[in-house]
């Protein structure tokens, strides 16, 4: 519908510029630059290239947005960018960027957080969330259950992971096994070809006395670890595909027992999965199948919404505009350990009636980088 708001997304956490322009519930443009070749030899993401990388395809990528869109920078009804959580240099440059942009062409702006970000861009695929929502974020930085009534302002965490990330752990088994960075694409490549049961890897914190919602993966991943050096000390051939099969589906299992178990005890008949390792194919069919067991409705984005993108910023800020939320501050400020539970950043002097308690970072002014 015309009426409804027209939002451009900027995000920059890590190393992806995506730039999304949504109108509504519509997606209209979702330009992605990736610095991720630029990392490889590193083994993984390296700040101060992301931050540079960021700036290079800035302007670049906004502009292919537009023209994607077919839509004028003057009709845009708001600006959104990721605030935060993130790399602090990167998301800088995206915070920057964004306040250039709304004060250049005299629109509001929304920070948002990522996280909230990764669940709102369902809406563009499947339409208005229900209320509440049960979400399962699960990416390189977080993996956490969250009960949201709107995701514009009110997100609650059930549980999370007590140690490492869903991704990062697939990251770093993918590192044990040399297949490069990132992990979970060429796991989930691998894996395909594996036997799932071949080995018994453990489930962590499933035991009966275990927090119901909390993760935990960095004992799986210690084991997979153990596992390959074993087979390599023996001069034995390590079967990448098993062990790649085995290990995710370890991951799967606890990941979709845990989702379905808190919609069962909260009363919510449908899930959300959300973030970089909702693309994974296991996970997806595993969560269909046990959630078609339960009763329960399943949303998940197209792989390509679940990895970062700048369509999910415009999302959660198009969502923003709907709701009559206010425009974030001129001083807003990018915030590298942003809580989840702030979906929406009004900026730095709203932040002593609204904040958390840690220190925010503020890198807050666009002449750092543009004077
Ligand atoms: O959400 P995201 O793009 O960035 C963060 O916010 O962290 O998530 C990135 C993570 C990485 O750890 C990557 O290995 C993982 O998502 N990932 C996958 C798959 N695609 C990306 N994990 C498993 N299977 C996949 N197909
Ligand atoms: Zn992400």
């Amino acid at each position: 519908m015309a009426d409804e708001p027209l939002v451009l997304g900027i995000e920059t956490s890590c190393d992806e510029t995506g730039v999304g322009i949504v109108r509504g519930h519509t997606l209209l443009a979702d330009a992605v630059a990736s610095s991720v070749d630029e990392h490889a030899r590193y083994g993984g993401v390296v700040p101060e290239v992301a931050s540079r990388a960021h700036l290079e395809a800035m302007v670049p990528t906004v502009e292919r947005a537009l023209k994607d869109a077919g839509v004028a920078a003057s009709d845009l009804d708001g600006i959104a960018v990721t605030a935060g959580p993130g790399l602090a240099g990167a998301l800088l440059v995206g915070v920057s960027a964004a306040k250039a942009y709304a004060y250049a062409l005299g629109k509001p702006l929304y920070g948002v957080n990522h996280l909230a970000s990764h669940i709102c861009v369902d809406q563009l695929e499947h339409g208005a969330l229900p209320e509440p929502t049960m979400a399962l974020l699960v990416s390189g930085g977080h993996s956490s259950l969250l009960l949201s009534s709107d995701i514009t302002s009110d997100v609650r965490p059930l549980g999370a992971t007590i140690d490492d990330a869903a991704g990062e752990a697939f990251d770093k088994v993918a590192r044990v096994l040399n297949l490069g960075f990132p992990g979970g694409p060429v796991i989930d490549r691998y894996a395909r070809e594996g036997d799932p049961d071949a080995i018994a890897f453990p489930r962590g914190l499933t035991g009966p006395r275990d927090a119901p919602y909390d993760f935990s993966f960095s004992g799986l991943k210690t084991a997979v670890a153990r596992w390959i050096e074993a087979k390599r000390s023996a001069g034995e051939e390590v079967p990448v595909a098993d062990v790649a099969a085995s290990f995710q589906e370890a991951v799967t299992d606890v990941l979709t027992r845990k989702a379905v178990r808190a919609c069962r005890d909260e009363g919510v008949d449908h899930l959300m999965i959300g973030g970089g390792v909702a693309a994974n194919s296991r996970l997806r069919a595993m969560a269909r199948a046990r959630c078609e067991t339960a009763g329960i409705t399943l949303r998940v984005p197209r792989p390509k919404l679940c990895t970062d993108n700048g369509a999910m910023v415009a999302a959660l800020g198009a969502e923003m505009v709907a709701r009559d939320r206010a425009p974030s501050d001129w001083d807003l400020s990018a915030d590298s350990s942003l809580p989840v539970t702030e979906p929406h950043v009004p900026g730095v002097s709203h932040s002593g009636a609204h904040g958390h308690s840690h220190d925010h970072v503020h890198e807050t002014s666009a002449e750092n980088l543009y004077s």
